[in-house]
C-alpha cells in the first residue's frame, strides 16, 4: 500500500499541477447541467432522481430539512458533485475522526451520502 502511494506521488502532483494550470487558464469547476434554478433543488430532484430525493427525504437530515445545498453547494457559485466532509464538523463536532489514524479520509467512506446509512467499501 505505501509503496503503491509513493509510486503515485510524482503522478497524483503531475495531476495537481495541470488542473490547477487548467483552473488558471480560466476553466469551469464542476458545474452542475445548466438548469432552471428558480425551482428548488428538492422540487426539480424529486423529478430527476426520485432515488435519492426519497433516501436523502427520510435520512435525519431530510427530517431536519438539512437540504441538497448543504453538501453540494448552490449550484451556480459553488457545486461539488462528490461532497467532501469539511461541512459536516459544524454539527457534528463529537464525532470528529483523526483520518490520519484510519484507512479512510471522508465521512462517506463509510456514510452513503443520502440514507446516511453505514456502508463498508
Ligand atoms: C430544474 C431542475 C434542477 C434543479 C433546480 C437542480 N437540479 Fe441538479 N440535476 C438536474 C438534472 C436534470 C441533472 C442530471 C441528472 C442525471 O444525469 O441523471 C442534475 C444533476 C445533479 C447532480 C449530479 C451531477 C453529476 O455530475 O453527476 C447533483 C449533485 C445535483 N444535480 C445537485 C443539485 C443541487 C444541490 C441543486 C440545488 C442547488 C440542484 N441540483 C438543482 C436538475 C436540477
Ligand atoms: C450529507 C451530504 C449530502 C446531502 C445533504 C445530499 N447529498 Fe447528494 N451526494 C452526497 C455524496 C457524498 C455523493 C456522492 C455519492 C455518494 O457517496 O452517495 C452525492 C451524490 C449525488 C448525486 C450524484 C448521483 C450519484 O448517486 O452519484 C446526485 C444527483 C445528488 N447527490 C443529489 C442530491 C440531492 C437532490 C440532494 C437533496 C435532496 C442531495 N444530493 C443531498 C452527499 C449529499
Ligand atoms: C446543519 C447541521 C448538520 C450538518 C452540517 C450535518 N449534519 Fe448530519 N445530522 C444532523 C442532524 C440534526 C442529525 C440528526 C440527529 C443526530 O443523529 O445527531 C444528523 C444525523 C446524521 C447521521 C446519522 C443518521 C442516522 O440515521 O442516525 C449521519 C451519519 C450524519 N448526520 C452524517 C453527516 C455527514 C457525513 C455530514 C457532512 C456532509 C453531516 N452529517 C452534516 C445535522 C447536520
Ligand atoms: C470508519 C467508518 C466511519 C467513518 C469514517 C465515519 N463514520 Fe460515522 N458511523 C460509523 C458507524 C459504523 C456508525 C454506527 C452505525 C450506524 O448506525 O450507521 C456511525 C454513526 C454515525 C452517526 C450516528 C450517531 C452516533 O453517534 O451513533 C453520526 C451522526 C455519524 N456517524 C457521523 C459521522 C461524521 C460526521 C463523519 C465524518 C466526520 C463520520 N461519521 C465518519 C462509521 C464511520
Amino acid at each position: 500500500m505505501t509503496k503503491k502511494l509513493l509510486f503515485m506521488l510524482p503522478i497524483l502532483l503531475l495531476l495537481g499541477f495541470s488542473l490547477t494550470a487548467i483552473a488558471g487558464m480560466g476553466q469551469e469547476k464542476e458545474k452542475h447541467p445548466d438548469v432552471d434554478f428558480t425551482q428548488s433543488c428538492r422540487e426539480c430532484h424529486a423529478q430527476v432522481t426520485p432515488e435519492i430525493h426519497k433516501a436523502w427525504k427520510e435520512s435525519a437530515h431530510g427530517r431536519m430539512n438539512f437540504s441538497c445545498y448543504m453538501c453540494h453547494g448552490d449550484g451556480t457559485q459553488e457545486f461539488h458533485v462528490k461532497p467532501g466532509s469539511e461541512t459536516c464538523i459544524s454539527c457534528h463536532s463529537d464525532q470528529e475522526v483523526d483520518f490520519s489514524q484510519s484507512k479512510v479520509d471522508n465521512c462517506f467512506d463509510c456514510h452513503q451520502g443520502h440514507s446516511l446509512k453505514f456502508h463498508e467499501n
